[in-house]
């Protein structure tokens, strides 16, 4: 069987690693890498390659930053080729980006099975690039593989039971293989941080929160003036917008430095006293590792991790002054993404569906 993985942004590298371990080991797959170029700095792309031993991609399309049509337009054109050379029985697609919509799109229209990891996610806000990129990425692909309950009830909702299969969540099964590799290691923090004092991990990179000058400005307002030190991960995205606006990045609690190779982060979260985050996989991160996370969103397609306010939705910025540093509840937690073996359950459900 011939598997071809279409990635291109951080998330997705994350995605890749475990079904990349299962791939390779089974030994009768051929297991073919094409990264669309989404994220090209090192520390977006690189190090996840590296620290989470997933084989150099075979194919780089060196697409890079630009407007979405642009981004995701060149993505598609540049990967019929590379599909047409392949002909493989699966392309997988991971999750909800530009690459995920580009690659599923490519594959479907040269009559290309594809398979979606990361399946039936829905946030319902329309204002999301990302939400457009799962829906129609669903609509598009042969196979869905939900990583919940809840998104196998959205895909059944939408019609699409019948391609639909519960592996539990990929994300979880790198996620606690990590958390196990780094127990017990020094935490890295920048130096005006001192590891052994609690300390709030934060991160911000949704459009709606960094393209607005007001609300980026109130949000870097309300993190510098949390209780505890906030050890700011900044995306690049984040980054050149405050510089834009003028939006200062640090001053009061606000530390902020560049954003971590995948086992720091994991490190640096359960060292953790609280994550305060808009994104989707650090807020089922914190989850899984057990620490308490608010969410600067509306909404959150990660439903499960509201339960018993493991995560707490502040859109307005009313609630984090006090909640961030809350206590972690003291309910067992359910596991509602699986128990770290979904990639092996994708791999059988690959072989099962293979004409
Ligand atoms: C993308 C995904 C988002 C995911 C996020 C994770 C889409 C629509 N969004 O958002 O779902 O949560 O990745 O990080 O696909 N940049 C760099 N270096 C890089 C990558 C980006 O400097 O390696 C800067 C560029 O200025 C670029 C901006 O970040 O314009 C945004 O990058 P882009 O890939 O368009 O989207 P993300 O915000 O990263």
């Amino acid at each position: 069987m011939k598997v071809l993985s279409v990635v291109g942004a951080r998330p997705q590298f994350v995605k890749l690693a475990p079904l990349a371990e299962v791939l390779t080991s089974a030994g009768d797959v051929e297991h073919v890498i094409v990264h669309t170029g989404q994220h090209y700095d090192a520390a977006m792309s690189d190090v996840f390659f590296e620290d989470l031993r997933i084989p150099a991609p075979d194919v780089n399309l060196g697409v890079g930053s630009g407007s979405h049509g642009a981004q995701t337009g060149a993505m598609l054109s540049a990967l019929d080729a590379v599909l047409d050379e392949h002909r493989p029985d699966w392309t997988l697609v991971y999750g909800d980006t530009n690459s995920t919509i580009a690659a599923a799109l490519a594959a479907v229209k040269l009559h290309l099975p594809v398979a979606h990891v990361e399946a039936g996610l829905r946030s319902f806000n329309r204002r999301m690039p990302e939400e457009h990129n799962r829906v129609l990425a669903d609509h598009a692909a042969d196979l869905l593989f939900a990583p919940t309950e809840v998104a196998m009830g959205h895909l059944a909702r939408e019609g699409l039971a019948d391609r639909a299969i519960l592996t539990g969540d990929v994300m979880a099964d790198v996620c606690f293989r990590v958390r196990d590799a780094v127990r017990g290691r020094p935490v890295e923090l920048p130096e005006s941080v001192d590891p052994a004092r609690p300390y709030l991990v934060a991160t911000i990179h949704r459009a709606d929160n960094t393209d607005d000058e007001t609300r980026l400005r109130e949000i870097a307002s309300v993190l510098r003036g949390l209780s505890l030190p906030v050890v700011l991960l900044a995306h690049p995205r984040l980054v050149a917008r405050a510089s834009t606006f003028g939006v200062d990045l640090t001053g009061g609690a606000l530390h902020t430095t560049t954003p971590l190779a995948y086992p720091q982060m994991v490190r640096v979260v359960m060292g953790s006293a609280g994550v305060v985050t808009d994104s989707g996989g650090l807020q089922k991160e914190a989850f899984l590792l057990g620490v308490p996370c608010t969410t600067i969103r509306p909404e959150t397609e990660w439903v499960e991790t509201l339960d018993d306010g493991w995560n707490i939705l502040d859109p307005d910025l009313t609630r984090v002054c006090e909640i961030a540093a809350r206590r972690a509840p003291t309910e067992v937690r359910a596991q509602p993404f699986g128990d770290g073996h979904a990639a092996a359950k994708v791999l059988e459900a690959l072989r099962e569906r293979s004409a």
